[in-house]
């Protein structure tokens, strides 16, 4: 059986966007978390996955409220990704990052590049992680080009056309 580290290693080579996905705390305060595993599900209703790790903040915050936000973040936001990165002992000092609170209680960062309000239809637990699908009621984007994670760094379009 390969290793996590084995696994880790080669999903580097997969390029994808960075998001912050937002949920809310019991006592109301928004939490961030920096994820690139999201995958759209269906369009008809629309849905869209995302897997958090079980023994994350975020794991339980949107287990009990049911609801989330996920900011997908421009080239310039990536002081976000890292903040939102790390755990949340880890997170000194202060990121510039303003959050708004949508209707439905689910947090976005203002001028993201794009935005996903997510009411969650099921959850499958599978390893260490869970899989939470979810119905998106809004969505929003925005001008703006896109924070890259490739080969475990962050990156721009570079010169893509
Ligand atoms: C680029 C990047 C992508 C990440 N993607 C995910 C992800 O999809 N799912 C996940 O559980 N953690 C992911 N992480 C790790 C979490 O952001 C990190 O463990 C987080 O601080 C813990 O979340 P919590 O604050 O909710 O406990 C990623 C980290 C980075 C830097």
């Amino acid at each position: 059986m390969i290793s996590s580290n084995d696994l880790q290693q080669a999903m580097a080579k997969f390029a994808t966007g960075v998001t912050v996905i937002g949920s809310l705390e019991t006592n109301g305060t928004v939490h961030g978390m920096t994820a690139n595993a999201l995958t759209s599900v269906s369009l008809e209703p629309p849905m869209v996955l995302v897997c958090i790790a079980r023994d994350n903040v975020s794991y339980s915050n949107i287990a009990q409220r049911g609801r989330f936000g996920i900011s997908v973040l421009k080239a310039q936001q990536e002081g976000a990704a890292q903040y939102y990165g790390r755990d949340r002992w880890e997170r000194v000092g202060d990121v510039a990052v303003e959050w708004q609170l949508k209707e439905g209680g689910s947090p976005r960062i203002k001028d993201s590049l794009m935005f996903l309000e997510c009411r969650v239809v099921a959850r499958h637990d599978h390893g260490d992680h869970g899989i939470f699908v979810a119905e998106v009621e809004e969505t929003a984007t925005e001008l703006g080009q896109p924070l890259i994670f490739y080969d475990s760094q962050f990156r721009d379009m570079g010169n893509a056309k």
